[in-house]
């Protein structure tokens, strides 16, 4: 039995029913008519591909909005004795202070209660809420939260003191030199201070302790399946070539004695003057498999204070990783002599990064 039509009613209801049938179609023409559609329900402009700056300054905003990040930061503490000392020592009362960076305004904090005439926090991520909200908690004074980025800071006038954290795993990835030098000639008084300016890179060849060592696939051998045809297949993908760590068991010892690469001071830094290529050598102290070059830094505020991340080190500072720069296989003795070549693409993108030895005769 058909179901009863909805049609019953009458000429007015018929009428209805085929302006409502008219109206169905006129939709459908639209949908389907590709010329009608994009007139009718204009396509909106395709947005813009965000730049290398704007997807980082995206990816560290919601980085550092994560409680366990700035957890992982605040337990830290060598870091967090060294920058209480470094501030103890170094900001005068009275001084006017830039916190760039301040997180949960931690370093503000402490830079008020050493008697900062004014400090000014700043900070790109949502977490700047928490730091006014633990400012008040903790009555802390003369602190002006601004949420912004470094670049766009504005101030009727310089200040004495820029204090700051912004040292990446490779010391250089989280943008320091072109955040800090941009405020420094920007809103630093002549002669005014950055706490920390001083740094030094590391970059050893490592040995990763056996238990942990990974070799590359086209060095492996599985009960007789050997693997070595990938090494035609080498990865493209540069950060294939790249070990991110923080467990101090992964590193076995160095191969030879550690001394920086780099050294800057970002007082007096142009980030044009950054090399964009360092060669260094180094005498094999101590023999095994050369698996890599372990990345690290060494922050330094005076002659007697300093904080630094190399794995060996016990009273390293706990929250920064470090880098293993995978090399091919090799195995150095004592006494072997190693010339390495470190190309930078870009200091800030760790993938620009490119490594080379040769043996040098003995
Ligand atoms: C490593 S955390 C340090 C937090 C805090 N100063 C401390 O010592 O615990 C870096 C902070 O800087 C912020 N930040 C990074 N670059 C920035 C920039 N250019 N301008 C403003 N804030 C920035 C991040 O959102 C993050 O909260």
């Amino acid at each position: 039995m058909p179901s009863p039509s909805p049609r019953v009613g009458g000429p007015w209801n018929d009428f209805i029913h085929r302006l409502r049938c008219l109206r169905g179609k006129l939709v459908a023409r639209i949908l389907f008519s590709e010329r009608l559609n994009t007139w009718v329900y204009p396509t909106p402009e395709p947005a813009a591909e965000p730049t290398t700056d704007e997807r980082y300054r995206d990816f560290n905003r919601s980085y550092f909005a994560q409680f366990y990040e700035q957890e992982k930061m605040l337990a830290d503490q060598p870091r967090m004795d060294f920058y209480h000392a470094a501030i103890a020592r170094h900001i005068q009362p009275g001084a006017r202070v830039i916190d760039l960076g301040t997180g949960t305004g931690i370093l503000a904090a402490f830079a008020s209660r050493r008697g900062a005439a004014q400090v000014y926090a700043i900070d790109h991520s949502v977490v700047l809420e928490h730091a006014k909200t633990l400012a008040a908690h903790n009555r802390i004074e003369n602190v002006e939260f601004i949420s912004t980025h470094s670049k766009d800071l504005k101030l009727d006038a310089p200040v004495d003191v820029i204090l700051h954290e912004q040292m990446g795993d490779y010391l250089f990835d989280e943008d320091m030199v072109a955040n800090i030098t941009d405020l420094r000639d920007r809103l630093l008084k002549p002669g005014g201070l950055i706490l920390p300016a001083r740094f030094e890179l590391f970059c050893e060849p490592v040995k990763i302790r056996d238990s942990r060592f990974v070799p590359h696939i086209w060095d492996m051998n599985v009960h007789g399946i050997d693997y070595s045809c990938m090494d035609r297949e080498r990865p493209q993908d540069p950060h294939y070539y790249h070990i991110p760590a923080a467990d101090l068991d992964y590193v076995d010892y160095l191969l030879s004695q550690p001394s920086p690469v780099l050294t800057i001071d970002l007082q007096t830094l142009q980030p044009a003057d950054l090399p964009k290529e360092l060669r260094f050598t180094r005498t094999i102290t101590r023999s095994g498999r050369f698996d890599g070059y372990v990345v690290y830094f060494r922050a330094m505020v005076d002659d007697d204070l300093s904080l630094n991340s190399s794995p060996l080190d016990p009273g390293r500072a706990t929250n920064w990783g470090y880098r293993i720069l995978r090399t091919d296989r090799d195995f150095l003795t004592e006494g072997d002599v190693i010339d390495i070549t470190l190309t930078i693409g870009n200091w800030p993108e760790v993938t620009s990064w490119r490594w080379k030895h040769v043996k040098a005769a003995r």
